[in-house]
Order: C-alpha cells, then structure tokens, then sequence
C-alpha cells in the first residue's frame, strides 16, 4: 500500500460549524499532522497554535498550507524570544503532554477552542522507514518521537508471555494468547525484528481468522498504542484541558478505537461531576456518508465535544 498524498482529516468539513470558527478565535490544534484542522481554522481567520511531536509531519504540515500562512515553528525547550500578541500560527515541536508549561513559558493566552486528533497519521502508518505497517518490510519501530527509547521490537523482544497478552488485548485482539505463547517461543530461535516477520507470524496463528481487514491490524495497532504510551498521554493531556480553555470553550477529542474513546468519555463525566466541563453530546458524533464515502478509515472516528462552562 502506498502512503495517501495527504491524511484525510475527519470531520475537517464540519469543524468550522461546530467550534464557531471566526476571525480572533483562539484555536490549539494539539495534533497538526497533515495541517488538514489547523488549515480550516487559519482560513476561518483564527489565530492557531498546532503541536507535533513529529518533526517530519511539520514539515509536511508547512508543504499542504498555502504560502500565505507561514508558521513562526518554536522548540520550546531552546526558545528565548517573545510572541507577538497578534500571532497567526504558531508551531510548537512538542509532545502535547507539555502543553500548561510550554502555554506558561510563551505567555499564549486561554483558547476558544481545542482539537486532539489521536493516534499517528495515515501518512505515517504507511510511509517507508516508519515501521508501522505490515505493507512494508522493515524494522518494526514505530516511534512518532525518535527521542523516545523503545521500539515496537524492544516490547516484542522483553514483555513476558503475559505482558505480551495484556498488550495484544489493548486492541481487542481475540488471539491475543496464542500470539503471546508463539512470540516467546518463537523469539528464542529467531528474534522478532521486522514488520514482515511479525505479520507472518501473526497470519499464521490466525490463519482460521475471518474478517475484512489484515489478520495482523490489532497487533500493530496495540504495539504502536504501547510504544507512543498512547493512553498514558491521553490521561496526562486530558486533566490539562479545563484550565486551557476560556469559559465556553470547546474541546474536541477524536479518537479511533474504542479504548481511547472510553478513556475521553471516562474524562467529560467526571469534570461534569466537578462542574468544569459539559458534554456536548452523549453519544460521540460519528462521520457522515460522504465522509465514509471518501474515507473509508473514518469508519471507526468517533468525535465527543465538552465545553467548559465555569
Ligand atoms: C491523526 S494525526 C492528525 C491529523 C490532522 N488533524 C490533520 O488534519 O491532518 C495525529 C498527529 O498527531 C501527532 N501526535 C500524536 N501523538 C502526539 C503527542 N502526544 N503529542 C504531539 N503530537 C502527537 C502525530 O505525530 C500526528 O502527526
């Protein structure tokens, strides 16, 4: 499978709508990607703070916009200067994790709206070198931030049998224990190293499986989740979020597996219980045909919205 010329933003259509984007709206896009969000807001004339920890999908980001809109690009750690008050995009090379503190160093003001769009783009699930796909031989890395230390092949080459269970069963894998036993076995004769590798091993223990889509998607998907800590990141981002927006400011989080979207559901109930936020909806909103008609990856986006109301 060759990578898509640029992700396919859900929901990138309705955004405008549903934030009620406008000229001085303040919006945090905590996921830049492909710039698909960011761009429909810049061109709402809001002003836009966009963060990725990829420095490559940066660069593609700044490649999709229109010349017209140039990012001053800021790694927070090194940055010494001042921020006009009347910035029109900033870009900020950072896990968004960090972002009360790197908010506080460059003095940004509350947000009108916030938008987290989880998990790695289509881009980078199918580019070469990545190592998140079982469409390409190579090494199984998988790491969005090259600073961090483990590997998809580190985790497949330590966690014992039931690490390695619990692992498989994040993306609701249904063979996630014969796939734990064969990887201890297996890794005994010949190491774990490659995407295709891990792929035939995973056919072979499913080779009965039936379904639509790769017998491997689950693994990959869980390895990838565990590698980026993909849900340790959520809990540390989401208890930032209140104190970021302005009163009646919204924030919107996308997710595409069910996990993630109970940890986001688990979040709005409880700071409804603390009288912080308010969900839009009880049911998350899901994408429209002509979405899913373009996309058919969208199928499992879910987008919940809450608002802060005091
Ligand atoms: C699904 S894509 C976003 C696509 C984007 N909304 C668009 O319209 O093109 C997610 C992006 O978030 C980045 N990302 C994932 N986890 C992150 C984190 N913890 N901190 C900062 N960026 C992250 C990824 O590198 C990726 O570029």
């Amino acid at each position: 499978m060759t990578p898509p010329d640029r992700h396919f933003s859900a929901f990138k259509n309705e955004l405008t709508a549903l934030y009620g984007f406008k000229p001085g709206f303040v919006f945090l896009d905590l996921t830049l990607g492909d710039g698909g969000h960011t761009e429909e807001a810049l061109l709402a004339g809001c002003q836009v703070v966009s963060f990725d920890v990829d420095s490559a999908a940066i660069e593609r980001a700044i490649g999709f916009l229109s010349p017209r809109f140039t990012p001053l690009v800021i790694d927070p750690e090194t940055f010494t200067g001042q921020i006009p008050a009347n910035f029109s995009w900033l870009i900020i090379r950072s896990n968004f994790t960090q972002v009360t503190s790197v908010v506080q160093k460059l003095g940004l003001p509350k947000f009108d709206g916030i938008m987290a769009d989880l998990g790695p783009s289509q881009y980078q699930v199918l580019a070469p070198g990545r190592g998140f796909s079982f469409s390409v031989d190579e090494p199984l890395d998988m790491r969005l931030d090259k600073a961090l230390g483990v590997t998809a092949a580190d985790l497949l080459a330590v966690l014992n049998e039931g690490e390695l269970f619990d692992l498989f069963t994040l993306a609701d894998e249904p063979f996630a224990k014969p796939l734990a036993r064969i990887i201890v076995q297996q890794r005994q004769k010949n190491p774990i190293k490659t995407t295709k590798q891990l792929a035939d091993l995973v056919s072979r223990v499913k080779r009965h499986a039936s379904g639509k889509i790769h017998p491997a998607t689950q693994v990959f998907m869980a390895l990838r989740m565990v590698v980026n800590l993909e849900r340790e990141n959520i809990r540390e981002l989401m208890s930032q979020v209140p104190d970021l927006l302005k009163k009646g400011g919204l924030i919107g989080v996308i997710s595409f597996h069910s996990g993630e979207d109970k940890l986001v559901k688990e979040f709005f109930t409880l700071m409804e219980t603390e009288g912080r936020l308010s969900a839009i909806n009880n049911k998350p909103i899901e994408p429209s045909d002509r979405e899913l008609l373009i996309s058919q990856r969208t199928r499992s986006a879910k987008l919940r919205l809450a608002k802060k109301i005091i």
